[in-house]
């Protein structure tokens, strides 16, 4: 079976999940946290090495402030009442976003949950926090900008690899399938770099219904896919046209 090695997520639909049942969007995010849960087990035994998650991107800081600390919250709750059960089971936790602008009490959480299963090699989970693509990229620019200025690399030495290098995906490899769920059908600034060739599977569900099954489903729609990467396909190539 083909498995994606990378897999990674955009959560959408946990306000109208809550709607639909006439409660708070916040305890739309409370179920929400559920499928996370169920999501990364999902993702452990069927195989897959590298889950990436968008908790929070850097647009979400323009909706209501209590939606803002409610989603800050349930990733503190998350880390704390999850974190060792994921490092017993060899889960490694990475962040990718942009660090400087949250809470001093959020910051030193995650980095805990970093320094504590940076040895883990069962799952890596990628928990998107505070991220943006073009943030990423053009925080990798001034990074190489930097490089550059101080006499380090001249600018013909930059390649795609310097940039990779720069990005806050460094050493993870580029997501195979991107899902998305509550039927939208757009990226949203994730990964803008990074799902170049990224098979995109857009599910109808809203997040917090997404359970193993709809992992499977993905998956399967991943499987039938003829991913090229702009070269031709297999049986056109065994036939030589
Ligand atoms: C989109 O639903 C979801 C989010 C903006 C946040 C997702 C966050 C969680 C599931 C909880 C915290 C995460 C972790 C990793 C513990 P929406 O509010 O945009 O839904 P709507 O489009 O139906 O309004």
């Amino acid at each position: 079976m083909n498995t994606p090695q990378h897999v990674a997520i955009i959560m959408d639909g946990n306000g109208r999940w809550a709607k639909q049942r006439g409660q708070t969007r916040t305890s739309g995010h409370r179920k929400g946290v559920e499928a996370v849960r169920e999501a990364v087990r999902s993702a452990g035994k069927l195989g897959v090495k590298y889950l990436t998650l968008f908790a929070f991107s850097s647009e979400n800081w323009r909706r209501p402030e209590d939606e803002v600390n409610d989603l800050m919250g349930l990733l503190k709750f998350f880390i704390r009442r999850d974190l060792a059960e994921l490092h017993r089971e060899k889960v490694r936790v990475r962040i990718i976003g942009d660090r400087i602008s949250l809470k001093p009490d959020i910051l030193s959480l995650l980095t805990e949950a970093e320094d504590l299963t940076k040895d883990n090699d069962a799952l890596e989970l990628i928990i998107a926090f505070n991220y943006g693509g073009r943030d990423d990229i053009l925080r990798a620019a001034r990074t190489i900008a930097c490089r550059v200025a101080d006499g380090e690399i001249r600018t013909d030495e930059i390649t795609e690899a310097t940039l990779v290098a720069a990005l806050d995906t460094r050493d993870i490899p580029d997501p195979d399938l991107i899902i998305r769920t509550s039927g939208e059908q757009r990226l949203s600034n994730f990964l803008l770099w990074q799902a170049a060739y990224a098979e995109l599977v857009f599910m109808p569900c809203l997040w917090p219904d997404f359970n193993h099954d709809t992992f499977v489903e993905a998956l399967q729609i991943y499987q039938g896919r003829d991913r090229r990467y702009g070269n031709i396909g297999e049986a056109d190539m065994a036939l030589g046209s």
